[in-house]
């Protein structure tokens, strides 16, 4: 049985997470607000990822995480805060200077983004056209490398509609990794897939990891997936950054018994009740207190008292 975290360190606050050596980080998010219209969707979130390691981003639906991720692609831009990769501040930089940072990274979208009417090999090859300068022949051995790594060498002259679902994932990511780019990001990479192919998905994202050394984020709900391919998890609530811990830290925190959990904080409970996916908790107390708000006030909100109401009402 996993023995339960007993470090003070615990309880402490995730703003407080020791900061890692400036060289050592390459994705750094500090206070990173973003809205869409009225409805604030991130909010002061701070979040570092290491040069080397595979970062897990996790949380319910509606949390944040792809938000997340398209501010670190440079894809949004945030209301507040800053973005930076490889210690280049995106959020500043124009479209050529974005443009020349994307080629350092890779991403996974969730439907492989194939286009239909190319072959995988051409499929692979199109990143390496359009932003190298390399001959053919160059080109060709780089495609084959890229298909070798996600296993479809073989299937190199198909088109996508002749293959499977996990199969179109991994050709994605063979084009992902057309350019040797330093990051790679995912969204949902194992969404739609049966669990063994899934399965296999993963154990991909690991052994990419360890060949080429290459720093992944991943975005997911899915735990399994997360606990088999994450160095460090961080857990996003409703548009703020819960906690960034150790994959061993949400590991004891899931396995903890229930008696024992039940001393600890709430948003460590919360946590908890999500990482098991337990029909109760403070997760689903608060979904059922929230739906008797809105039963109760319709959809509009409760006037929320202002400081300066508050104070002259003391006053
Ligand atoms: N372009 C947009 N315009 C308006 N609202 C948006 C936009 N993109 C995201 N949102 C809102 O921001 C919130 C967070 O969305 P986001 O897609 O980041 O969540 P998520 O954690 O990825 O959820 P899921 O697990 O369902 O993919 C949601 O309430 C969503 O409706
Ligand atoms: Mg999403």
């Amino acid at each position: 049985m996993t023995t339960a975290p007993t470090n003070p360190d615990a309880q402490r606050p995730p703003a407080s997470e020791p900061e890692a050596g400036a060289g050592d980080v390459v994705i750094r998010l500090r206070d990173v607000t973003k809205r869409f219209g009225g409805q604030t969707v991130l909010e002061a979130l701070s979040l570092d990822v290491r040069r080397g390691e595979t970062m897990v981003v996790m949380g319910g639906s509606g949390s944040g995480k792809s938000t997340t991720l398209r501010l670190m692609i440079g894809s949004l831009r945030p209301d507040a805060g800053s973005v930076e990769l490889f210690g280049q501040n995106i959020c500043t930089l124009d479209e050529d200077g974005l443009n020349s940072v994307r080629k350092r990274f890779g991403i996974l979208f969730q439907s492989g983004a194939l286009f239909n009417s190319m072959t995988l090999r051409e499929n692979v090859a199109l990143p390496l056209i359009e932003h190298t300068e390399l001959d053919r022949e160059i080109i060709e051995i780089q495609v084959q490398i890229k298909l070798e790594l996600v296993g479809l060498r073989e299937h190199a002259d198909k088109y996508p509609s002749q293959i499977s679902g996990g199969m179109k994932k991994r050709a994605g990511l063979a084009r992902a990794l057309a350019l040797d780019p330093q990051i790679l990001f995912y969204d949902e990479p194992s969404a739609g897939l049966d669990p063994v192919t899934s399965a296999e998905i993963d154990q991909l994202i690991v052994a990419l990891s360890k060949k080429i050394g290459v720093t992944s984020v991943v975005v997911t709900h899915e735990m399994d997936s997360a606990f088999t391919i994450a160095d460090r998890m961080a857990m996003l609530d409703k548009g703020r950054m819960l906690r960034v811990e150790t994959r061993q830290w949400y590991e004891a925190l899931r396995d903890e018994p229930a008696e024992q959990a039940a001393g600890r904080p709430e948003s460590e409970r919360l946590i908890r009740q999500f990482l098991r996916g337990d029909p109760e908790g403070p997760l689903t107390a608060r979904r059922s207190s929230e739906g008797f708000e809105r039963a109760l006030f319709g959809d509009a909100r409760p006037i929320e008292r202002t400081p300066s109401v508050e104070a002259t009402r003391r006053g």
